[in-house]
């Protein structure tokens, strides 16, 4: 026996795990586009986030531009969440400063024009943008800032058949409704496909409700030109083979094409429906958001449809809200596993096997970005050019083979 006697529990991965400003993966991080709120979210009210460590007040003046700004006012640092929205800006509501989108006070209620103006007051601000429903950050160095990357699953500009929402899929969690952990072991399980077959199968019954449940896996890793994949290849019982790619998309962008694919019917690169970003809250929480491309017939959304990776299915508890800590015991899913891992997995700590090779893949591009960063230069995924900025190809799909097909193709991929 191993005695638990004196064990002393060694520092977390900062470097891969830690976000505030300064530190290398909040340095990464915030090279790039970060969703913050729902479009819809923004109305007459200023709203407060929290992301990568930072308190924020996001709103929409009433003329319709965005700004994103430091919550304490210039003036003695009341809250601008509990602010006024107007025509061309945000108003503390302690003694009236008025705040333009880009952090400018362009009023000050108590003093004279002359003095406003020659105050000339700039309050801590960060770009803002919108797409697809959600409202994005840019919180790195100004002169870095890149364009918003149009993924083919989201660059509409020449199709009609979907239309883009912006969504949050897990009620404010992250996909598999998940919390109160650190954003990266989370991330981390979207290239681990064993947990299929463990947790969500064996553990605590079939959890999924299609052909993700069905016939045995075989499983690998590759890198993409964006990040990490996993292919799994399944032959399913009724003859055909599923070849499933999900992917995560350096930094913090997962692509996990329809968990309820049934396999019934033969498809080629069946992709993800939707595009999902983990964001960080702190070092121990995190949210995360999703742009949607909700399919349209005849121009209208259609209504009994369900995005890919929604999990409001009747054999998977983790969207059913609360549970007891009994029913979590007995049926453990994906919140219980990763918050599990500690507030923050200790990576000291851990025995990485075989079967964590994705994990590995994913946590040393990790280490390169950062390194590439460090070095004052671009990381993987930052588009600057506008011609190249033209639906992005994705490597994240469901293919279903029919017994011939995958006869004629030895199995792996139409
Ligand atoms: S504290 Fe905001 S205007 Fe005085
Ligand atoms: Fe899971």
């Amino acid at each position: 026996m191993k005695s638990a006697y004196g064990l002393t529990t060694p520092q977390e991965n900062a470097e891969l795990t830690h976000v505030e400003p300064g530190t290398p993966m909040g340095e990464l991080l915030r090279r790039f586009w970060q969703p913050v709120a729902l479009s819809a979210e923004l109305t007459d009210l200023p709203k407060k986030i929290k992301i990568m460590c930072e308190e924020l007040v996001v709103f929409r003046t009433k003329d319709g531009a965005l700004g994103c700004l430091t919550p304490h006012c210039s003036h003695r640092g009341t809250s601008l969440e509990w602010g006024r929205i107007e025509k061309d800006g945000l108003r503390c509501c302690y003694h009236g400063w008025l705040y333009a989108p880009d952090g400018r006070v362009t009023e000050m209620s108590c003093e004279t024009k002359e003095f406003c103006a020659r105050a000339n007051i700039q309050h801590p601000a960060y770009p803002i943008m919108e797409y697809g429903g959600l409202v994005f950050i840019y919180m790195g160095p100004p002169e870095k800032k890149p364009l918003f990357p149009l993924y083919d699953i989201i660059d509409t500009r020449e199709r009609n058949d979907v239309e883009l929402r912006g969504m949050q899929l897990w009620d404010g969690y992250g996909i598999g409704y998940v919390k109160d952990c650190n954003w990266l072991q989370h991330h981390e399980n979207v290239v681990d496909p064993w947990h299929l077959l463990v947790l969500h199968q064996q553990i605590s019954g079939d959890q999924f409700d299609g052909a993700l449940m069905q016939g045995r896996s075989k499983i690998d890793f590759e890198s993409t030109d964006l990040g990490v994949r996993y292919r799994v290849i399944k032959d399913l019982p009724n003859g055909n083979r599923l070849v499933r790619y999900a992917e995560v998309v350096m930094p913090n962008i997962i692509l996990v094409p329809n968990i309820h694919e049934q396999g019934t019917v033969p498809k080629n690169k069946d992709r993800c429906t939707e595009i999902t970003w983990t964001v960080p809250v702190d070092n121990e929480h995190l949210t995360a958001f999703s742009i949607v491309a909700w399919p349209l017939v005849d121009g209208k959304p259609v209504d009994d449809w369900m995005p890919g990776t929604d999990v409001r299915i009747k054999v998977r508890p983790a969207g059913q809200g609360e549970r007891t800590y009994e029913e979590r015991q007995r049926n453990p899913d994906d919140r219980e596993a990763q918050e599990g891992q500690r507030p923050i997995a200790i990576h000291a700590l851990e025995r990485l096997a075989p079967s964590d090779r994705g994990v590995v893949m994913l946590r040393r591009q990790l280490k390169e970005q950062i390194q590439i960063v460090k070095d004052g230069n671009d990381p993987m995924n930052i588009v600057r050019d506008e011609g190249a900025n033209t639906r992005i190809r994705t490597n994240a799909w469901n293919t279903v083979l029919s017994p011939e097909q995958a006869t004629k193709h030895q199995g792996e991929e139409a």
